[in-house]
C-alpha cells in the first residue's frame, strides 16, 4: 500500500518534471535560435564582392578614390568609404550605381572615346546590377 502510494507520487513529480524540462527546453532552444537569426542579420551587413571590387579597381577607382583628379567625381562616389556610410546612404548609392551601370554612363563617355578597353562589358553590367540589387535589399531591412 504505501509502495504504491510511493510509486504513483513519483510518477506524478516525473510527469510534472518533464513538463518542466520541455518548457524549459522549448526556451532554451528559442533563445538559442533568435540570436542565430539576429547575429546573421546583424553580421550580413554591407560587403563587396571580389568580382565587383575588381571591375572597380580597374574602371572606376582611378577617378573615385582620394587619388582622383576631379573633385566632382570624389564628392559624387569615394568607393573606399561606403562600407561605413549609413545604411541608407549605401541603398542611395546603391541606386545610382543601378542607374550609371545600366544606362552604361560610367565610366563617362569622354573616357571610353578615348579607351573602349574601358566600358563595361553585359557581364560586368550584370555583376554590378545583381551585387546591387542585393546589398540593397540586404541594407533596406
Ligand atoms: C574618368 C573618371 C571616372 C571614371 C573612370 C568613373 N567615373 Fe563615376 N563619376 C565621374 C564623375 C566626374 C562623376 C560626377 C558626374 C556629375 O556630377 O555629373 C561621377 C559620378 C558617378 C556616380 C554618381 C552618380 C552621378 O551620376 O553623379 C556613380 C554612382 C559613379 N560615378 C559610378 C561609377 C562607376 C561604377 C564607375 C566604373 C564602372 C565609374 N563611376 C567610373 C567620373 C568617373
Amino acid at each position: 500500500m504505501y509502495f504504491a502510494r510511493n510509486f504513483s507520487i513519483t510518477n506524478l513529480n516525473l510527469t510534472e518534471m518533464n513538463k518542466k524540462l520541455s518548457i524549459v527546453t522549448l526556451l532554451v532552444l528559442s533563445i538559442f535560435f533568435l540570436q542565430c537569426a539576429s547575429s546573421k542579420k546583424s553580421m550580413a551587413g554591407f560587403e563587396y564582392t571580389d568580382s565587383v571590387n575588381e571591375i572597380v579597381q580597374g574602371k572606376c577607382y582611378g577617378c573615385h578614390s582620394k587619388d582622383g583628379k576631379s573633385d566632382k567625381a570624389k564628392n559624387a562616389l569615394m568607393w573606399d568609404n561606403v562600407p561605413t556610410m549609413t545604411a541608407s546612404e549605401q541603398a542611395h548609392i546603391m541606386d545610382e550605381i543601378l542607374k550609371v551601370t545600366s544606362e552604361r554612363a560610367m565610366p563617362p563617355k569622354g573616357m571610353v572615346e578615348r579607351m573602349p578597353d574601358k566600358a563595361l562589358t553585359d557581364q560586368e553590367v550584370q555583376v554590378f546590377q545583381k551585387w546591387a540589387t542585393d546589398m540593397k535589399k540586404r541594407v533596406s531591412k
